[in-house]
């Protein structure tokens, strides 16, 4: 379905993120059908270059990231869609400009893909420059913010200028195709929902495992390590859809007020319940500390840790998360371990293990439910536990092998005006609330983080955070 016309002008048009995830996305929705002709997609830089120049250098980032010929004709049309502004974002040059470029009749937005500490010039200059009216959208990258003190800045800053239904705090994770799929598995299907509760799952476990290091962006991780960069956003994201209770309709606030009493329902966690890593080199790469040029960085590339929900429906059950860089393999997955049946009419060498539902979310995305059957043959009743697989790719056919790309789907969302799979302010802060204690407790402890193999499933240490509990982490694979 094509949405409406629009001017969506991207700040930071020149950086990495617009070159490798927005534009190439753009380009893909242009290809599907869904972004009229007549809209318009105007970068905004501080490098003086006119359309031409800015055309160009779209047209070989999509040639790289979008897998298209140079002049394949599809691409030769959505260039037509792209114009460029050369803007001081802390000055008065250009804004004139690009007010004139803007189209009355179109919806606005304007993508801030630059650092946090331009949001309040950005946001003030498209006030003064009439760009800021009721219907405006703005869209904001992470971080947002680094603690609670700096998103709550963030917040007011925009709040000056723009209403909370305006502003689209992106992450990225809740444009994942599985990562909305675990929404569908949960509220629409009976299955599930009656047993997915402290009293029927024993555990839970989040898994992010990346092969890549920090090389390339060691500036940036090293001010945030995995707390930061993957914890405070992505992973509780996560955790929300997995723990929140049934929204009662698939809408913005009513999504966001059940993530949001998670997130106020987690307990704080205890310095023994933490395991930060960090990576060593091996023959083929550097260490985190090469990677970040920094020999005493204690920031972690590595994160296990137990969290609890205080809540009625989850007291009791732990959630494991994990999540590193140079890890054995690129996988993440959730995986709600059950409890046992409580009794077993058979004899030891059958008792039933406890059932399992993993949902991959990358790669290889798809479900596979461990249940118990009886092992076939004359030998009496033995039991053997077999997996329900199913990839979402074979399921779905040709759909399934074609998903968009999450950045796709979410700007194609701003412009539709729904801010379901993006982050409240107040949820943001709230996630804020919860790790700074953390981040704070080791800052103070002075601790370095554990070592661990490049290329392994993380530190030993992690692995005893749940042989403690008598329980172990799924092998990462
Ligand atoms: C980003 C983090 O937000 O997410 C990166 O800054 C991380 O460090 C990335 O690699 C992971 O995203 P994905 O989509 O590759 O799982």
């Amino acid at each position: 379905i094509p949405v409406d016309d629009f001017d969506l002008v991207i700040f930071g048009a020149t950086g990495d993120l617009a070159h490798r995830k927005i534009l190439p996305g753009l380009f893909r929705r242009f290809v599907a059908g869904q972004i009229p002709e007549t809209s318009q997609i105007i970068g905004a830089a501080r490098t003086q270059q006119d359309d031409a120049q800015f055309r160009d250098a779209v047209a070989a980032a999509i040639v790289e990231h979008a897998g298209v010929k140079k002049n394949d004709p599809r691409l030769v049309q959505f260039l037509k869609l792209l114009g460029y502004v050369a803007i001081d974002a802390t000055g008065q040059g250009g804004w004139k400009e690009l007010a004139g470029r803007m189209r009355a009749d179109a919806i606005h937005a304007f993508y801030f893909s630059v650092a946090p500490s331009l949001f309040g010039d950005l946001a003030e200059r498209l006030a003064s420059h009439g760009m800021a009216h009721g219907d405006s959208r703005i869209v904001v990258e992470k971080p947002f913010g680094r603690d609670l003190a700096s998103a709550r800045a963030l917040n007011q800053t925009l709040a000056q200028h723009f209403d909370e239904d305006q502003v689209y705090r992106i992450d990225h994770y809740l444009g994942k195709e599985t990562v909305q799929n675990l929404m569908a598995v949960r509220f629409a299907n009976i299955l599930f929902e009656p047993l997915w509760n402290a009293q029927y799952v024993d555990h839970v476990q989040i898994t992010v495992a990346e092969t890549v290091g920090v090389v390339g962006r060691g500036s940036y991780y090293d001010k945030s390590g995995a707390i930061r960069d993957m914890v405070q956003n992505h992973m509780m994201q996560l955790l929300c859809l997995i723990a929140m209770e049934p929204p009662y309709h698939f809408d913005p606030d009513a999504v966001r007020d059940e993530k949001l009493k998670v997130i106020r329902a987690l307990e704080p966690v205890e310095p023994a319940d933490i395991v930060r890593g960090q990576y060593e080199g091996d023959d083929g790469a550097g260490s985190y500390l090469d990677d970040v040029g920094d020999p005493d960085s204690r920031t972690e590339s590595y994160i296990a840790m137990k969290v609890r929900i205080s809540n009625w429906r989850w007291q009791g059950t732990p959630f494991y998360l994990r999540t590193g860089k140079r890890l054995r393999a690129r996988t993440s997955e959730i995986a709600i371990t059950f409890k046992e049946p409580p009794h077993s009419i058979f004899d030891d060498t059958g008792a039933p293990k406890a059932n399992e539902l993993v949902i991959r979310l990358q790669p290889n995305e798809g479900m596979n439910l461990k249940v118990m059957i009886k092992e076939p043959g004359p030998g009496g009743m033995r039991l053997v536990q077999v997996p329900l697989d199913m990839s979402f790719a074979d399921a779905l056919g040709a759909e399934g092998q074609d998903m968009p790309d999450a950045y796709e789907r979410l700007i194609m969302d701003v412009i539709r005006g729904n801010q379901t799979l993006f982050m409240r302010g107040d949820e943001v802060e709230a996630a804020w609330a919860w790790t700074d204690p953390i981040i704070d407790s080791w800052e103070d402890s002075k601790r370095r983080p554990e070592p661990y193999d490049a290329g392994s499933s993380g530190p030993e240490e992690a692995l005893r955070l749940m042989h403690r509990d008598n329980r172990r982490w799924r092998e990462i694979r």
